[in-house]
């Protein structure tokens, strides 16, 4: 069975069997979140770095992937869409960030520090705009922020989702953060060995939201009217 026949948002199965559901994928990285992303579906990726953006389309290459700022992408198209994924940057909102930024001793010796920043309000702005302004279908993930979130997550694994459907927990195993670049990319199930990203291989493959959790996310946003279906045309099968 295809997304658009559990529940397509412009209308139920059988009329619509044909009509593919349209994705949006936010600040897109290589696409750890889309990897498993199956069905009868037709992905726009939107990604700011040209060369990560490269890397997505070779993995993904029926989506189309455009390099743009995918805050005003989201303002600009979302009516294009039947389901939004977005997974803003975490650096201002992450525990590990906020910590380092604080330890003063080792700023004195020249240690692994951050400069100080603000969190960065376009996570909750997205948020509050597909919950008043969006119709289909959606989803912004982050971090676990070092600070009360400011509007209620769902918590699972060690990330936060804000979202207009209920996300089962999901038994998902250590991220292996610390794990070498080899680890990661076992992991995530990426090969990018030979890529230029223009960016530390490890950094990119630690933004990866992991294959498995992405897929069961998104099965989620569909598995209510799924059942209703079934209800509704009484095929059990
Ligand atoms: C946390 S990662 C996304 C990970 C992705 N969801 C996955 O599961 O693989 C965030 C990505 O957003 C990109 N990015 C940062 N600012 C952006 C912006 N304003 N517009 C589009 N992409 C942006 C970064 O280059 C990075 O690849």
């Amino acid at each position: 069975m295809t997304y658009s026949q559990i529940n397509h948002p412009k209308g139920w199965g059988i009329l619509k069997m044909k009509e593919k559901l349209k994705v949006l994928n936010l600040y897109a990285g290589i696409g750890g979140n889309r990897k498993l992303w199956d069905g009868d579906i037709e992905v726009t990726a939107i990604e700011i770095r040209p060369k990560i953006a490269k890397q997505y389309q070779k993995h993904f290459p029926n989506d189309k992937v455009i390099v743009d700022d995918a805050h005003q992408y989201l303002i600009k198209h979302y009516k294009e869409f039947d389901f939004i994924w977005s997974s803003p940057p975490c650096p201002s909102h992450s525990k590990i960030r906020m910590m380092a930024s604080k330890a003063e001793a080792d700023k004195d010796k020249n240690r692994n520090t951050y400069d100080e920043i603000f969190p960065d309000m376009k996570l909750y702005e997205e948020i509050i705009f597909l919950d008043h302004y969006f119709k289909g279908k959606w989803v912004v993930e982050n971090v676990i922020s070092y600070y009360e979130p400011l509007i209620k997550p769902q918590k699972v694994g060690k990330h936060f989702f804000w979202s207009n459907f209920i996300i089962n927990q999901f038994r998902i195993k250590s991220r292996n953060h610390m794990g070498n670049i080899d680890e990661l990319q076992n992991k995530v199930g990426f090969d990018l060995d030979g890529c230029d990203l223009g960016h530390r291989k490890d950094q990119v493959l630690r933004n990866c939201v992991e294959p498995k959790l992405g897929k069961h996310i998104f099965d989620c946003a569909f598995r209510i009217e799924q059942k209703l279906l079934s209800e509704v045309s009484g095929n059990s099968s």
